[in-house]
């Protein structure tokens, strides 16, 4: 006998199912970008009280997070809360004011603009991020490599 369905179930299969394109992904990312950002926002309001209340606590948990592993999660981080920002607000003017451009290829266009503007607006800091990675965690300074630094 088949697995009853449960309301996750039926969730996580019409995320994988649903065939929305743009509109799918889009919305997809924005909640994946939500709620990491509320995870990272819950477990940094909670490691930051620590600065008070157990302060030795407070600099091992910032030891750990100059490890490049976190380093780069943060770069994503950055993406995160840009992407949902921006994505976000496509959402509400459309919403608000341009609910007649609810269509679907208009909302196609919207989606890819609305990732093109979070790209760019992504990509110098995540450039800058990883860079500071590579000086403090290995000791690579690309701009003393050419001839910059
Ligand atoms: C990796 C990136 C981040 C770093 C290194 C960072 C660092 C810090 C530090 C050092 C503080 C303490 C400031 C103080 O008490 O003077 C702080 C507070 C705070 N941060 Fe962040 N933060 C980051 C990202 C974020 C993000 C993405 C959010 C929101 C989604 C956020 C929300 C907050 C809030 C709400 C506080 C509490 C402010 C307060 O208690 O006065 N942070 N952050
Ligand atoms: C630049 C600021 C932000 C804007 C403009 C924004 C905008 C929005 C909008 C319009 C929605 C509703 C999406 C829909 O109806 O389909 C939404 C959902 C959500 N936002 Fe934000 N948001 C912002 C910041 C944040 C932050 C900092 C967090 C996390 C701490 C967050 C977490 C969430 C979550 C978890 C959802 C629900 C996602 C879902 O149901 O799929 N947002 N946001």
């Amino acid at each position: 006998m088949a697995a009853p369905s449960t309301p996750l179930k039926n969730t996580l299969t019409g995320y994988i199912r649903y065939q929305g394109r743009e509109g799918h992904y889009a919305f997809l990312l924005h909640r994946l970008t939500g709620l990491g950002t509320l995870l990272f926002l819950t477990i940094h309001i909670l490691d930051t009280a620590t600065v008070y209340f157990w302060p030795s606590l407070y600099e091992h948990a910032i030891a750990i997070y100059r490890h490049p592993v976190f380093m780069i999660g943060e770069i994503f981080l950055v993406f995160s809360v840009v992407y949902h920002g921006v994505n976000g607000l496509r959402i509400a003017v459309t919403d608000l004011w341009l609910p007649a451009k609810w269509g679907i290829k208009t909302q196609h266009s919207a989606v890819r603009a609305t990732l093109g503007v979070s790209l760019v607006l992504w990509a110098p800091a995540a450039a800058w991020m990883f860079h500071s990675m590579l000086v403090h965690s290995f000791g690579i300074n690309v701009f003393e490599l050419i001839g910059l630094g």
